[in-house]
C-alpha cells in the first residue's frame, strides 16, 4: 500500500479516518491514548501542504444521532494534542460538511461528526461513502484499531479516492508483521481472559505459529477441566473441555508447546485483599476458586521468555483488576519488560485489557510495542484480514 510519503497532498483536502473511541467518563477523556497517536499523521499531512479532515466513529449509536455520541466532546482533547484549533462541522455528509470543508485555510484541521450518525457507515453504503469522498481528494486510513470493520469510512472510501495508510497504520503492521507474521523464534504468546469459547480461533491460530502458548485467566481452568483437574468454584467452561483437550492435542502435532498454571492462588471470595491461599494446580478446594497464577507458574513463564525471541502478548493471566489477583500478571509484565529493555525479547501486547494490565503494571512503556486496537487485534491475531487494511492495498 502507499504511504503519505507516497501521495501529493500539496493544497488537498485529506479525509484521515481516526479511531478516536477513547474512554470518556463525566464528559473527561480518561485515556487519550489513541487521540494523541494520530498526531504524527496530522502533522505529516500539513508538512505536505494537506488539509486533514478527519473522520472517525465514536461509540456504538446504530445510525442515530445520539447527542451524547456527538464527537463534538473530544474537540478539547484533540487541541491539546495536536496543539491547535480543531474546527468542528455537525454533519459528515452534504451542505453543513461541504460547507466546513469549503472554509477550510492551510493549517486549518476540521473533525467531522461520527460517522456512526448515518445508518450507511456501518452498512457500508457506496451512496454514503460516495457523499463522504466528495469532501476531499485523497483518503489516508489511520485507524488500524478500526480496521476490522468493513464500513464506509474503513473500506468503502478507500476504492473512491487515491489512498494511504498513516502512521500509525504503518506503525501498527509492521509491529504485528515481527510479532507473527514474519517473527524471529522461537515465539511465544500469551493468551488469558476468561473465556475458551470467545478465543477459540485465535488459540487454534496461534499453535500453527507460534513455539510457546501460554494459557491464563480463566480460559486456563477450562483446559485444567480438560485434563480431568477439579477447579471447585473457578470460572470454566465446562462445555468447552472437549475443544480445549482437542486443542493440546493438536498442538503436540504442530509442535506448539502449550504451558498452563502449575501453581494456582485461591479465595472464597472474589473481592479486594480477599484471603488467598497458594497451592498446587491441582488441589483447588471444592469451596474455592482459582483467581490467580502462582509463583512457580510465573517462574516457569519467564523461563520460557528467556528462550524465546518474541513475545505476543493478549489478556491477563489473573483476575487482574482487583488485587492482589493481579500479581502473576505483574510479574510477568515486569519480566517481560526487562528482557525487552536488555534488548533479548520483542515484545508486542495488544487488546483493552491487556493494555489496562500492562499500564498498571508500569511497564507498558517498556513493551517493544504496544497495539492501540483491541478487536482488530485479536481479528488480526486470529489471522483473519482486516478489510481497512485490505482496502489499502494498491490496485
Ligand atoms: C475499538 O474501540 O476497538 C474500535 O474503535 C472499534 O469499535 P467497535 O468495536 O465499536 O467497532
Amino acid at each position: 500500500f502507499n504511504t503519505i510519503d507516497d501521495l501529493d497532498l500539496d493544497g488537498k483536502v485529506v479525509l484521515v479516518r481516526v479511531d478516536i473511541n477513547v474512554p470518556v467518563e463525566n464528559g473527561q477523556v480518561t485515556d487519550a491514548t489513541r487521540i494523541e497517536k494520530i498526531v504524527p499523521t496530522v502533522k505529516d499531512i500539513q508538512a505536505k501542504g494537506g488539509i486533514p479532515v478527519l473522520l472517525a466513529h465514536f461509540d456504538r449509536p446504530k445510525g442515530q444521532k445520539v447527542p451524547a455520541m456527538s464527537l463534538h466532546q473530544l474537540i478539547p482533547a484533540l487541541e491539546k494534542a495536536l496543539g491547535q484549533p480543531v474546527k468542528f462541522s455537525e454533519e459528515a455528509i452534504g451542505g453543513p460538511a461541504k460547507r466546513a470543508v469549503a472554509d477550510l485555510k492551510a493549517g486549518d484541521i476540521l473533525l467531522l461528526e461520527n460517522t456512526r450518525f448515518y445508518p450507511g457507515e456501518e452498512a457500508n453504503d457506496p451512496t454514503f461513502a460516495a457523499s463522504v469522498a466528495a469532501l476531499g481528494q485523497v483518503y489516508v486510513n489511520d485507524a488500524f484499531s478500526a480496521a476490522h470493520r468493513a464500513h464506509a469510512s474503513t473500506e468503502g472510501i478507500a476504492k473512491l479516492l487515491p489512498s494511504a495508510a498513516g502512521r500509525l497504520m504503518q506503525a501498527e503492521l509492521t509491529a504485528l508483521d515481527a510479532a507473527l507474521g514474519n517473527p524471529e523464534r522461537p515465539v511465544v504468546a500469551i493468551v488469558g481472559g476468561a473465556k475458551v469459547s470467545t478465543k477459540l480461533e485465535l488459540l487454534t491460530n496461534l499453535i500453527e505459529k507460534v513455539e510457546h502458548l501460554v494459557i491464563g485467566g480463566g480460559m486456563a481452568n477450562t483446559f485444567l477441566v480438560a485434563k480431568g483437574i477439579e477447579v471447585g468454584k473457578s470460572l470454566a467452561e465446562r462445555d468447552m473441555a472437549d475443544t480445549a483437550r482437542a486443542i493440546l492435542e493438536k498442538s503436540t502435532a504442530t509442535g506448539c508447546t502449550i504451558h498452563l498454571p502449575v501453581d494456582i492462588v485461591v479465595a472464597r471470595e472474589f473481592k479486594a485483599h480477599a484471603e488467598t491461599e497458594t497451592l498446587p494446580a491441582d488441589q483447588c478446594p471444592a469451596d474455592a476458586m482459582i483467581l490467580d497464577a502462582g509463583p512457580q507458574t510465573v517462574a516457569a513463564i519467564k523461563a520460557v521468555f528467556e528462550g524465546a525471541r518474541t513475545l505476543i502478548w493478549n489478556g491477563p493471566l489473573g483476575a487482574f483488576e482487583i488485587p492482589p489477583f493481579d500479581a502473576a500478571t505483574n510479574a510477568a509484565a515486569r519480566d517481560a519488560a526487562a528482557l525487552t529493555k536488555a534488548g533479548k525479547l520483542i515484545s508486542v501486547a495488544g487488546g483493552g485489557d491487556t493494555v489496562a494490565a500492562l499500564n498498571k503494571a508500569g511497564v507498558a512503556g517498556d513493551f517493544t510495542y504496544i497495539s492501540t486496537a483491541g478487536g482488530a487485534f485479536l481479528e488480526w491475531m486470529e489471522g483473519k484480514d482486516l478489510p481497512g487494511v485490505l482496502a489499502l492495498a494498491k490496485r
